[in-house]
């Protein structure tokens, strides 16, 4: 009982009624006298209600052979074989004196309250309460409300825009009667902050275009709120509602090193803590899959890893310092691999600094949907706004057939249950099963091209699984 009330947090959050039902009382009231099973006199808030009949009323587990029963208010009036129906005021005799309605003793392992006036109206307000469906954040008869996070300027504009209009093709008249609405954050600030931002608006979800260290962020926040966010790309750490479209850097550095004849026999080169933990990550993986584990190693080290026998080294650079990260590989005439989510932009700049071409590994799907998501595609104008558009697209198209498969009752956790699904047809990707949530890694589908110093692609793309 310590445990629950510790756990139930500030009662001033509450309503009169439920902090009295589920803490034992009012906020700002002493809590009333309770006479327990043997005769032993505590404060109620060593006897809350809830700590029985659950914090839903439904009834509690039987404890010595009596099993606390419903005490929701649509239980309580309806009459049973053991008793006829109780109104307020046999609600309240059975509460002070332990006569169930109908005049039964109650066993004493439910205890005797001494509740004023007060307590009595708030407590019978709750009961009633409980019956009540509870509310959805974001989710009204006639809308549901998203909360977008995006990146500033033309991009997060365009991946805007085409989210709205696959919305507004993929469910013209809303889902299951309601609309979907829309509030974004302001793109300036902490990511964090915009996403407390976002759930105090009341959103049911959060849809996320934020660049990865951004988005980082936003799924720790999300994350601890409990709210579901779909991204574009998947995070180094997942919310446990969090998804993505596509594989993230892990996910791209393992499918590179498995694209290697001897994955173990490749060093990973970090510039920094932040790069060393990821390359962890991916080294960890990799041991996970092929048994041999990939040394994550620092520029000085080089030369030695080469001397041991090391064939190749990935690169975890991001585009800013991917060229200075693999300048001193100039010399030592090891293949370059670039985990593309990071360093892909700057690419051809690394391999003209190398003056050879570097293999890149980015989850970008490269073939196209088809049947009438691609028609819906095809026909709006995310398909003229390049990769952007085609996420934020897809991105729409997801979101309308989750909250489809969450049904006309979703909730938080229905509509995460529903992105861990089956495959999402989006017409603007190929059919893809999203990345996270409890899963981890999703469906493979990262692409490998070998890049050289002009930006030319000499082969691929291939595909690789990165699961
Ligand atoms: C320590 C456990 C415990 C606590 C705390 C407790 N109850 Fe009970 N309650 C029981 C048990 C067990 C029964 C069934 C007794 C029986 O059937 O003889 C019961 C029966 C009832 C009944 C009778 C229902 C019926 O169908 O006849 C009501 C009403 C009730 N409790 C309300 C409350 C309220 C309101 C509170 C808080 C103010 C509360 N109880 C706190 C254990 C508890």
């Amino acid at each position: 009982m310590a445990l629950l009330l510790a756990g139930a947090g500030p009662a001033s959050a509450m309503e009169p009624g439920e902090a009295l039902y589920a803490l034992g009382a009012r906020p700002g009231a002493v809590a009333p006298r309770a006479v327990a099973a043997g005769g032993a006199v505590l404060p109620a808030s060593a006897l809350p209600c809830a700590g029985c009949h659950g914090a839903d009323g439904a009834g509690g587990r039987a404890e010595a052979g009596v099993r606390p029963p419903p005490v929701a208010w649509s239980a309580l009036s309806r009459p049973t074989p053991e008793r006829p129906a109780y109104d307020e005021a046999a609600l309240l005799r059975t509460v002070a004196q332990g006569v169930a309605a109908g005049g039964r003793a109650l066993d004493p392992a439910m205890p005797r309250y001494a509740l004023t006036l007060d307590d009595g109206q708030a407590l019978v307000a709750w009961l009633r309460a409980l019956d009540a469906p509870r509310a959805t954040p974001g989710v009204t008869e006639d809308r549901v409300r998203l909360g977008l996070l995006l990146p500033p300027g033309p991009r997060g504009e365009a991946f805007a825009a085409a989210f709205a209009g696959a919305l507004k093709a993929a469910a013209p008249v809303g889902v299951f009667g309601r609309r979907i609405e829309r509030v974004v954050a302001p793109a300036a600030g902490e990511p964090s902050d915009a996403v407390r931002l976002l759930l105090g608006e009341g959103v049911l979800a959060l849809v996320s275009a934020l660049p990865e260290e951004a988005n980082a962020a936003a799924l720790a926040a999300a994350g601890v709120a409990r709210v579901p966010l779909l991204s574009v790309r998947a995070g180094e750490d997942m919310a446990p509602l969090g998804y993505a479209l596509l594989p993230g850097a892990v996910d791209e550095g393992v499918a590179l090193l498995r694209a290697l004849p001897e994955p173990g026999r490749a060093a990973i080169l970090a510039g920094n803590a932040a790069e060393a933990r990821l390359g962890g990550r991916i080294a960890d993986r990799v041991a996970a899959l092929t048994g041999a584990e990939p040394p994550v190693v620092g520029a000085a080290e080089l030369r030695a890893a080469r001397a041991e026998g090391v064939a190749a080294v990935l690169a975890l650079a991001p585009a800013s310092g991917l060229a200075e990260a693999v300048a001193p590989l100039r010399e030592i005439a090891l293949p370059v691999l670039v985990v593309g989510s990071r360093g892909g932009l700057a690419a051809p700049a690394g391999a003209a600094v190398l003056g050879r071409p570097v293999l890149v590994g980015l989850g970008v799907p490269a073939e196209m949907g088809d049947g009438v998501a691609l028609a819906r595609f095809r026909a709006g104008e995310a398909a003229r706004a390049g990769l952007t558009g085609r996420l934020g697209h897809a991105m729409g198209e997801v979101v309308v057939e989750a909250l489809r498969r969450g049904g006309r009752g979703v909730t938080r956790e229905k509509l995460a249950a529903a992105f861990a699904g089956p495959p999402f047809d989006t017409g603007a990707l190929p059919p893809l099963r999203l990345f996270g949530g409890a899963r981890g890694g999703g469906g493979g589908g990262i692409r490998l091209f070998q890049v050289d110093g002009t930006g030319r692609v000499l082969r691929g793309p291939a595909t690789a699984g990165a699961d």
